[in-house]
């Protein structure tokens, strides 16, 4: 019951005045028109978002309130960013859901789960931010008939941070739903940058003349009001404020406005002006209400009591119009909060926030009484910073690392006691990096360095020091750092230290031909040394052990072990945690080995764990290794999907971009336009950072690119560059074959023979159709004579029984080639014509090209076979094909990260476009492979 009532207080202390009725609004016609657009295209179930951006006083608030109850028909949402509770993590979307009654039961269960951590209903593990998102947008969507939702966030500038990602990430999904958000803020932060904006300026002149005859009681002189008009720039804060700190003298004309600072500073001079007056109680009371951010009236009486203020302390600020006293303190405008607390000084901030703190219910509050006792403090106090470690726990638990990472911080600023500063400025470093702030982790790790720290909790910092550096970029001082943890951890946690290992090795790989001293092979070689006694080996240990073996001793030796390592990954024995972290490591290597299958069950299964738990921001990655596997299956379609689906998720996490499987999509389909700039990119960003594996896969990209567009001897070059370094392993299997390609049309045959030998043993040792089919192409290139056409034929038939059609397409492109140059022009043009029909279906219009250039040369006539058009848009299509393969709208609406009743609203499109009725129907309609 108290509670309840306490979350109204805060709720209303937060939207402040505005619920009452508006202000009479002056001008902004063309403002609330924009306004009046989005809310009807919303109530026609198409919604969007606005973000309303202005200086301080121009008038944000008053324009979205002003809409917002004109929004006839709509169930209005609101909430505040309040820079008191940045801290607080999703503080901002509890407030917004308050008295929301929406049945969650109708949500996907991971995002229900979501939202009930959130909104604290249910204790949990922190929810992935993306499923908060998605969650809201589906939560609001929610489809009641007749029904539409309107949320207005003012102040978004000082959103929790965990709210302003999950409510940017609705905004920006919001389509064909009932939902609009008009967003104000004052900059343009990062999280709202890109959704469509409204700019507000000053009132007209007209307008800004008649809001100072309404607002100050004394006339002022025509020249006056002109210079204030001219020097606030129609700023109506200004305008009402400015003369208030006038003398009437002053008001009567004949003076010079002082030029001072920005408009805001101005502002808040003209407030304090006006404190500097008040009596003392009245100032104290007032730093009171300024002091904490749910304006709940019976705390800060409570505070106020202790301090002996006495209640006729309000009447003053009453009189003076700066705040309103009722169940909650409420100030006339964020700018005096600002002033006052400002004006204060550092020790009488420190005695209010101590009295705030004694008067907050510990057992109610804790959070929000630590946080007032850590600014009450100076002076290290443990009994202080063990509340505020326990209000970290708390937040953590609820997912915010942020909150936890502030809470840690200060809690480390407050220990004297060096044995238990290190340790505390390290978990708050710890924390800080899962938040996603890299800056400031990296400084509390500088604290935490300054010691002492156990051996464990070294280790663990040298571990923490080389994720801030991954997380930075994947270049090539990520690797002696991980190297260095894994051996410390060695002494004090042997499974730690293999998986410490693994991550140097990945950054090793990462690194590659640009990594320096500490290379691939350096610690590769330090993988296989660090074997113990303890031989329990886990999957992740296998892969670790394997991949080096390949490091040092290649691929005859390895692939036997790399093998155990993938059956190990696909098999029961596998932790959660070894899911997470490497199945997208163990899905590549599948790759290197030639094993498509396995490439495919485990990034599809690792996507699937990701989604299921959570863990989304994990999934950049591995859905940017299953692109390979869709690029090889000939599927261009699904690998582009994947590669949105990958930006969607980066745009959401702070996660550092992934542009490897971009590049090489782009390759494939075979458009220099796209490719090129894309390429240039990568090659000079990974030279600056030493990414050498960025840098191969260039190259990599370049030799696809150039023998899709029949440019070999620019082929040659690139693939020569990506197999060089024996360091760089990830994409030496595929720049090899182009590389063979490209020889064999530039008369290099002799040249490229030792990497055919390489590739000999590489496909030798796995076995597979795969690799024996690209084995057999690639001898077949290099072949004189007779014994070139048995080999390409036997290369089509073995990769004919794979999933792997590339390869068909491939194979049967250069054997129509060779027939053509051996004048089997019949036998040839049969060939290249298949090949550039598969090519045409796959949508690489670069390999289609060549095929037709050559039947061309053949003589032939190119007949286009009429495409079976369907008139669907891009996303219409996808959802078309997800729907025709059996997937419900949920699971399509979870894939695509949209909602479900934008789903259904393309779906019915699809069957109307189609005449379809069933998902029977649209499968046959659409034939899918
Ligand atoms: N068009 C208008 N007509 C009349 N009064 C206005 C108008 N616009 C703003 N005001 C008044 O000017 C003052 C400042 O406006 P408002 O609080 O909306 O600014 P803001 O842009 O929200 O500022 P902040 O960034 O500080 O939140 C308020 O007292 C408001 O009532
Ligand atoms: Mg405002």
């Amino acid at each position: 019951m108290k509670q309840v009532r306490s979350e109204d207080l805060l709720h209303m202390a937060r939207t402040g005045i505005a619920e009452a009725s508006p202000v009479r609004l002056l001008g902004r016609k063309y403002e609330l028109r924009v306004l009046e657009d989005l809310l009807a295209s919303t109530r026609n179930r198409v919604g969007g978002a606005i973000v309303v951006r202005g200086e301080p006083g121009i008038g944000k608030t008053a324009l979205i309130d002003t809409a917002a109850h004109d929004a006839v028909g709509f169930t209005v949402l609101r909430t505040a960013g309040n820079e008191a509770e940045m801290e607080l993590a999703y503080a901002g979307l509890q407030d917004l859901l308050r008295g929301f009654v929406r049945d969650l039961g109708e949500l996907a269960p991971p995002q229900r789960a979501a939202i009930e951590v959130v909104l604290g209903r249910l204790s949990g593990d922190a929810p992935d931010q993306l499923l908060v998102g998605l969650g809201l947008l589906n939560l609001l969507s929610g489809s009641r008939p007749n029904e539409a939702v309107l949320c207005v966030v003012d102040d978004a500038q000082w959103l929790d941070a965990a709210s302003a990602h999950a409510i940017a990430f609705a905004a920006r999904h919001v389509s064909h739903d009932p939902v609009a958000f008009v967003l104000a803020e004052r900059d343009r932060t990062s999280e709202f940058r890109g959704l469509p904006e409204l700019a507000m300026l000053g009132l007209g002149d007209q307008d800004a003349r008649e809001l100072i005859a309404i607002s100050v009681p004394d006339r002022i002189d025509d020249q006056v009001a002109n210079r204030l008009i001219a020097e606030t720039r129609g700023n109506p804060l200004a305008l009402v404020q400015l003369p208030r700190g006038m003398t009437p003298a002053q008001l009567a004309g004949g003076f010079g406005l002082p030029m001072v600072a920005t408009l805001a500073d101005r502002i808040e001079g003209s407030y304090r002006q006006r404190l500097a007056t008040l009596p003392s109680d009245s100032a104290k009371l007032l730093l009171l209400s300024a002091s904490d951010p749910t304006g709940d009236s019976r705390l800060i009486w409570r505070a106020a009591d202790r301090l002996a203020v006495a209640e006729s302390a309000a009447e003053a600020l009453e009189v003076d119009g700066l705040v309103e006293f009722g169940a909650r303190i409420v100030f006339s405008h964020p700018l005096v909060r600002s002033a006052v607390y400002s004006a204060a000084s550092p020790s009488e901030r420190r005695e209010v926030h101590r009295a705030l703190a004694d008067a907050t219910d510990v057992a109610l509050d804790p959070d929000r009484r630590a946080w007032h006792r850590a600014q009450a403090t100076v002076h290290p106090d443990e009994s202080v910073a063990r509340e505020l470690e326990d209000s970290a726990a708390r937040a953590q638990a609820r997912g915010g690392f942020a909150a936890a990472g502030a809470f840690l911080e200060r809690s480390a600023a407050l220990t004297s006691d060096p044995r238990q500063r290190a340790p505390r400025a390290l978990r708050a470093a710890q924390a800080k990096r899962q938040a996603g702030a890299i800056d400031s982790a990296t400084g509390l790790a500088k604290i935490a360095q300054r010691g002492p720290l156990s051996d464990r909790e070294l280790a663990q910092l040298d571990a923490l020091l080389g994720q801030i550096a991954f997380a930075r970029h994947r270049g090539n001082e990520v690797a002696p750092l991980l190297l260095k943890a894994a051996a410390r951890l060695e002494h004090v946690d042997v499974q730690l230290a293999r998986y410490a290992y693994l991550d140097a090795l990945i950054a090793a790989i990462f690194a590659g031909h640009l990594a320096g001293e500490t290379g691939p092979a350096m610690v590769a070689r330090a993988v296989r040394a660090a074997r113990t006694v303890d031989e329990s080996l886990r999957p992740a240990d296998l892969l670790a052990d394997g991949l080096a073996l390949l490091l040092t001793d290649g691929y005859q030796s390895a692939t036997p072990a790399l093998k155990a390592a993938l059956a190990a990954f696909r098999g029961q024995g596998v932790s959660s945690e070894e899911r997470l972290r490497w199945s997208w490591l163990a899905g590549g290597t599948a790759g290197l080995i030639w094993d498509y299958e396995t490439w495919d069950v485990l990034t599809a299964r690792q996507e699937r764990f990701a989604r299921e738990v959570g863990a989304l921001s994990g999934l950049p990655i591995a859905l940017s290794i299953r692109v390979g596997v869709c690029l090889f299956s000939g599927d261009m379609v699904a690998a582009r999907f994947l590669l949105e689906q990958v930006q969607v998720v980066t745009d959401a996490s702070d996660g550092e971009r992934f542009p490897n499987a971009a590049v090489l999509v782009a390759a494939f389909s075979g458009d220099g336009d796209e490719t090129r700039p894309l390429i240039e990119t990568v090659m000079s960003n990974s030279l600056a950072r030493g990414e050498g594996l960025a840098m191969t896969m260039a190259w990599c990209a370049t030799a696809v690119l150039c023998n899709g567009n029949a440019q070999y001897e620019e082929a040659f070059a690139a693939a020569l560059a990506a197999v060089e370094d024996p360091s760089d392993i990830w994409y030496w299997g595929w720049s090899t074959v182009e590389l063979i390609e490209a020889a064999s049309r530039t008369g290099r045959a002799a040249e490229a023979k030792p990497h055919l030998e390489r590739l000999i043993q590489s496909t030798d040792a796995s076995g597979t159709p795969w690799a024996l089919a690209v084995q057999a192409r690639c001898r077949a290139l290099l072949a004189d004579g007779t014994e070139a056409e048995g080999l390409f034929r036997k290369a089509i038939e073995l990769a004919s029984a794979t999933p792997v059609r590339l390869e068909v397409a491939r194979s049967t492109l250069v054997y129509g080639e060779w027939l053509r140059r051996h004048r089997r022009t019949r036998d040839a043009r049969v060939q290249l014509r298949v090949a550039r029909e598969l090519f045409m279906k796959f949508g690489m219009s670069g390999f289609a090209r060549r095929a037709e250039g050559e039947l061309l040369a053949s003589g032939d006539r190119i007949r286009t076979a009429p495409a079976a058009s369907t008139n669907l848009t891009p996303q219409e299509n996808r959802i078309a094909e997800l729907a025709a393969r059996g997937s419900t709208n949920q699971d399509i609406a979870e894939q695509l990260f949209i909602s479900r009743a934008t789903v259904e609203y393309h779906l019915s499109k699809v069957y109307r476009k189609l005449g379809v009725k069933t998902r029977t129907q649209l499968a046959n309609t659409l034939r899918l492979p």
